[in-house]
């Protein structure tokens, strides 16, 4: 497995704060065993409703530490835990994407600590979504505390997806998944699709690590190198033959995480 400074905050059953394990040995730029102690920590919260489960993830700036929260969903308990044991404060919510379980604690976790919910005006526009601290992108990176924290939007799966690069680190919801794509519902979203992958192609470094909103095989935090080798969907170099495949038949209900 190869991550850097990612660690597991399980929903499913309330751990300490001496429970939060690195999952491997830090390396940073090709670096083996050096670690930048002021580098955004990421944090996986993996949580669940009935048997769906989900990736969001805490982001915390070491420096000020000041958090953002991306794609909230299910189990508020699970943040509070995860702010507590790495004493940072939640200054924003990133989503992806308005589908249910990347947005069911976007609004409730607002509210309780006081801060904006960032999303595209495409999804905005796409979704109706609102909320009272709601604050649409405005296509350029921001900071949070140390942290610059850039939106690249990568339609497809919905109209208005929104991929963040963080530090050497891209969250990516259901644009990219270690082993496949997100799902595209007509032959346009598959289009886009294909635009947005080849544009994360142009703009990705190779050692960057991909975290995305579900983990189907491979663990998140995977280099995007190793995706290139392995994820079929990023092996394509037109688009009606991208389209063809990602819209292949059998790829509705229980088939939808068929890959191969
Ligand atoms: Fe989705």
């Amino acid at each position: 497995m190869d991550m850097t400074d990612a660690r597991t905050w399980h929903g499913m059953e309330s751990q300490s704060e001496s429970q939060l394990e690195l999952q491997s040995p830090s390396i940073a730029d090709g670096i083996p065993g050096f670690r930048d102690a002021e580098a955004p920590q990421v944090f996986l919260l993996e949580t669940a409703r009935g048997a769906m489960k989900n990736n969001n993830y805490l982001v915390v700036d070491p420096v000020t530490h000041q958090a953002v929260a991306i794609d909230p969903a299910w189990q508020p308990d699970v943040f509070a835990e995860a702010l507590a044991a790495t004493r940072a404060t939640l200054s924003e919510i990133l989503v992806t994407h308005t589908h249910d379980d990347h947005i069911d604690l976007a609004i409730p976790l607002s509210e309780h600590y006081n801060c904006p919910i960032r999303m595209s005006r495409e999804e905005i526009a796409w979704s109706g979504f609102e909320a009272t601290r709601l604050l649409p992108l405005d296509g350029g990176p921001w900071q949070v505390g140390a942290m610059t924290i850039e939106p690249i939007l990568t339609p497809g799966h919905t109209p208005g997806c929104v991929c963040y690069r963080i530090g050497d680190n891209l969250f990516t919801g259901d644009v990219l998944f270690a082993e496949g794509c997100g799902i595209c519902f007509e032959l346009d979203a598959a289009y886009r699709m294909y635009d947005s992958l080849q544009d994360l192609k142009q703009r990705l470094a190779p050692h960057t690590h991909v975290f995305p909103g579900h983990t189907y095989v491979r663990p998140p935090g995977q280099r995007f190198a190793e995706l290139m080798r392995c994820n079929i969907y990023l092996q394509f170099s037109d688009r009606e033959s991208f389209a063809a495949y990602r819209l292949r038949k059998g790829q509705i209900g229980r088939k939808v995480l068929d890959f191969k």
